[in-house]
């Protein structure tokens, strides 16, 4: 089916960002990104608050997004949407939406994997950002290492056997007493601490693996989170203010823990196969010391490709980037499309035998 082009409106509900975005051409027309700070008080996402936050904000969050690209509904050509995985209350409201918005303007539709989006947010701000390259997915929900040899044929090198990454920095957040999310409170914390002050364990670094061990690529962070709770209660039950008194050292141990095993396992990958070009996304590819980390593990060699804080984070914008190549590769959803919370990502190689696949065969 060839489409003609023109601009494509992307719509993200997954979580608790309400956003949309315009895109033509590669290029951001329009992008406004609504987020919800109604869940802060409670600690994390509460997922029936979010749903009906999106469907109170989606219908203004679009219009100002069109008024920020100068268009009208009618003159788009395309519309693509968040269809899983994430809160399925949430997916719900974005993908009716968009189904409505197609049919009413016999619109080509396109339901599109969230985590996918995330690897093609870097592109808008950098168009040398395509594959090949080694890409870590690190978000709220997912922790992701893939080899990219093109579009749409992804090898899934690793992946978190229990919490996200996202999700273990939230979580020592909580237990630090900083407020929700605890990703960026304790980036900021960590600068006015010392790591090595304290020692919390580096999960699955096994000097015993190799590639042919699934160990090698995956993520664990339970482990890691519960060691530091443990160190916490302890120095909290010094009382007298013991907590605060080391809190920047215990975020700065915690965050060194995190970034090791997160650029020791994309190190592995960028050896295994030759490739030095990293592309990283989700809302931790904001944490400042695992682009610091990473950018000096790769060295002048390598190409390290880290979104603005904005499209690192759920966006609109890179779902209508998404939708942008689907829709020009001659993909449609029909208005049967619903959504699946556990959608599964697209374009799997086949399982790796047992063992991380060669370069050859990759
Ligand atoms: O990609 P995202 O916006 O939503 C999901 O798809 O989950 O990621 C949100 C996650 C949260 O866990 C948040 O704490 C984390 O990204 N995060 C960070 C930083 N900024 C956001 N984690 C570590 N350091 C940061 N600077
Ligand atoms: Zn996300």
């Amino acid at each position: 089916m060839t489409w003609p082009g023109g601009p494509v409106l992307g719509i993200e509900t997954s979580c608790d960002e309400t956003s949309a975005g315009v895109v033509e051409g590669g290029s951001i027309r329009g992008h406004v990104v609504a987020s919800q700070d109604a869940h802060a008080r409670f600690g994390g996402v509460v997922p029936e608050i979010a749903a009906r936050a999106h469907l109170r904000q989606l219908d203004s969050v679009v219009a100002a997004t069109l008024e920020e690209a100068g268009l009208r509904p009618a003159e788009l050509a395309g519309v693509g949407v968040t269809a899983g995985p994430g809160l399925i209350g949430c997916l719900l409201v974005g993908v009716n939406w968009a189904k409505a918005l197609a049919f009413g303007l016999d619109l080509p539709l396109i339901g599109l994997h969230h985590m996918e989006a995330h690897l093609f947010a870097n592109s808008l701000e950098q168009p040398d950002a395509k594959p090949p390259f080694i890409a870590l997915l690190v978000s709220g929900g997912h922790t992701m290492l893939l080899w990219v040899p093109e579009w749409g044929r992804y090898s899934l090198l690793g992946q978190t056997r229990d919490d996200a990454a996202g999700e273990a920095f939230d979580k020592v957040g909580r237990r630090l007493g900083l407020p929700y999310p605890g990703g960026p409170e304790i980036d900021r914390e960590a600068a006015h601490g010392a790591p090595g002050s304290y020692s919390l364990p580096r999960p699955m670094l096994s000097a015993a693996d190799g590639p042919e061990d699934r160990s090698y690529f995956d993520f664990s962070f339970s482990g890691l989170k519960t060691a530091a709770s443990l160190l916490i209660q302890e120095i909290e039950s010094a009382g007298d203010g013991a907590l605060e008194r080391a809190r920047p050292d215990l975020a700065a141990e915690f965050q060194a823990a995190a970034v090791e095993v997160l650029v020791e396992k994309t190190l592995r990958a960028v050896r295994l196969y030759g490739c030095g070009r990293v592309v990283v996304g989700g809302g931790v590819a904001c944490n400042s010391l695992l682009r610091k980390r990473l950018a000096s593990a790769l060295g002048p060699e390598g190409e390290l490709f880290a979104p603005s804080p904005r499209l690192a984070t759920d966006n609109g914008a890179m779902v209508a980037r998404l939708a942008e190549h689907r829709l020009a590769a001659g993909e449609r959803s029909g208005l049967e499309l619903t959504a699946d919370p556990s959608l599964p990502f697209p374009g799997l190689e086949p399982e790796r035998e047992g063992a991380a696949a060669s370069p050859a065969s990759a």
